[in-house]
């Protein structure tokens, strides 16, 4: 679907379209800093937090640019910003606090769940939104390589990673459609 493609009664103008796609990549990438947030409290001294703060501090690039375009294109937020502010960090230092492997799991299910969705976005935008589409690909690239640095610390021995993963994803993907929306 083309952000310029037919409008259709009922479906989001095509600028709606990006200023929803801008709002949510915004609540996204605020929620997987506080993500970081939340596991670098409980696991700041481990030997995995080097790579924590590493991962945290693209995350943090990433919401700086959904921040600034925020401001530049004058789009509200999402109502939701304090509530994943709280989730977020929770959700952090809750799989933190079962061990690193849990913490992995929760990078390798957050980073599925929006390598789907950028690759939805970066599908949907066309030329005249060349530069925003630019910036999804390079983000969506760093997010797959959280996501193998997950699988290389032991994401999927985690115990319960199965039902782990499977509830985060659902999660994301709930979290995903509010702040399109709310
Ligand atoms: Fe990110
Ligand atoms: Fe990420």
């Amino acid at each position: 679907m083309s952000a310029a493609r037919q409008h259709l009664p009922g479906d989001p103008s095509p600028d709606e379209t990006v200023e929803r796609m801008i709002r949510v990549d915004h609540a996204g990438e605020y929620s997987a800093a506080r993500i970081y947030a939340g596991q670098l409290a409980v696991l700041g001294r481990s030997d995995t937090a080097p790579v924590l703060r590493e991962m945290q501090a693209q995350e943090q690039q990433h919401l700086d640019r959904f921040a600034d375009l925020i401001v530049c294109r004058r789009i509200r937020p999402t109502a939701m910003l304090p509530l994943w502010h709280v989730a977020g960090f929770v959700l952090g230092a809750a799989t933190a606090a079962l061990g690193e492997k849990a913490a992995m799991a929760c990078t390798v299910a957050v980073e599925e769940t929006i390598d789907a969705h950028y690759a939805s976005q970066i599908a949907a935008l066309d030329d005249s939104e060349g530069e925003l589409r630019d910036s999804l690909v390079k983000f969506r690239d760093e997010e797959l390589q959280h996501r193998d640095i997950g699988l290389r610390h032991g994401a999927e021995q985690a115990p319960g990673y199965r039902l782990l993963s499977a509830v985060i994803k659902a999660g994301c993907r709930v979290a995903i459609r509010i702040s399109e929306r709310v």
